[in-house]
């Protein structure tokens, strides 16, 4: 019996060794190690042996067959790293290749706005912060000097969650969470996506984009809003554009603005984009009222504050020319390739 299994054990080697890939170590299992492999037969041999040779053989075969076991777990852990590492190298493809003939991406035209926006309020100190989509109705109304019955928040009309939340329907949640952060003076500006259930045409999205800015410390006054607006209005369309301001509501500002731009499509003529009515209402502003500020938990009697926020898209449509906003969503490659030359902002 020892003799059977030393033979079997070195034949096992040799197979071992010249075994290149799992596939042929599952064979040689088998071989071995299988109902009818070499350990098998052995057992079956056993019924000829007296009972005293019997349990002798029989722990020389657990034995071996333990060992066999053991080379071939090693072998395939061996066997696995290298056929992984193989296909790696088999497969491995340069992902920021550009295949010849294909172009590179480029930024999106509300990013490039966004980013323009951003780099625009640095410049001149702001911070840029940013808040959640999913808002509660004390950010998005109640800290923002909502009544809960106000008419005012039927012009907002929003996307509710069963459980009482909603998705923001503006931006200007960012002031009141970055008045509970940072103390005065504060200049703030932040961007993103803000939600309404809009009727869609030319100029309305369900989803659009908002930025929103914030200013606050002692002695600020109309004419600080007014020269930043002016700062960041010709910074942004890099010519002097022309301005009008009405008086406008917002239960966040006291007083309020409407700021309005002449239409840079038609020069004032009257388009698709500007409803043909020559001019385009660009942002909403105002002072802080003394309400959002103790929102924020600031003292209105020491400080005061300007605020406004502005519709991205549309900035988007007349910076770059667009006359309807629901191509910023529809993905259409061939509208989305006229920026890949926009502006400076290449991805690639
Ligand atoms: N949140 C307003 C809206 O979506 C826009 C706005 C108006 C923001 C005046 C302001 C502001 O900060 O002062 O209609």
């Amino acid at each position: 019996m020892e003799q059977k299994l030393a033979t079997i054990t070195q034949s096992f080697e040799e197979a071992l060794a010249s075994v290149e890939n799992t596939h042929g170590l599952e064979e040689l299992k088998v071989r071995f190690l299988g109902k009818k492999g070499e350990v098998g037969k052995l057992m079956s041999g056993l019924r000829d042996l007296s009972n005293e040779d019997k349990a002798l053989a029989g722990k020389g075969i657990n034995i071996l067959k333990k060992q066999l076991a053991e080379a071939l777990e090693a072998a395939q852990d061996r066997l696995k790293v290298i056929e992984e590492k193989k296909a790696l190298e088999d497969q491995w493809i340069d992902v920021t290749l550009n295949p010849a003939g294909s172009e590179s991406g480029s930024l999106h035209p509300i990013t490039l706005v966004h980013q323009r926006l951003e780099e625009i309020f640095e410049a001149m100190g702001f911070m840029v912060l940013d808040g959640p989509h999913v808002e509660t109705d004390y950010y998005n109304f109640e800290a923002l000097n909502f009544d809960p019955h106000h008419p005012a928040r039927d012009m907002h009309d929003t996307f509710f969650f069963n459980s009482g939340r909603l998705l923001r329907t503006q931006t200007s949640p960012i002031q009141i969470r970055g008045m509970e952060t940072f103390k005065p003076p504060i200049r703030m500006v932040g961007t993103g996506k803000v939600f309404r259930c809009e009727r869609l045409d030319a100029s309305h999205e369900a989803c659009f984009h908002q930025v929103e800015g914030m200013m606050i410390d002692k002695g600020i006054n109309v004419g600080h809003l007014i020269h930043t607006m002016k700062v960041m209005l010709s910074e942004m369309f890099e010519k002097q554009v022309e301005v009008r301001l009405r008086p406008g509501y917002f239960p966040f500002v006291e007083p309020g603005f409407e700021l309005e731009i002449a239409c840079l499509l038609c020069k004032g003529k009257g388009c698709a984009a500007c409803k043909k009515l020559g001019w385009v209402e660009l942002l909403g502003c105002g002072m802080v009222h003394p309400n959002v500020l103790r929102s924020g938990g600031i003292d209105p009697t020491v400080y005061s504050g300007f605020a406004f926020g502005m519709g991205t898209d549309r900035l988007a449509m007349q910076k770059y020319g667009i006359t309807d906003i629901r191509h910023l969503h529809n993905g259409d490659l061939n509208f989305n390739r006229r920026f890949s030359t926009a502006s400076g902002y290449k991805v690639f």
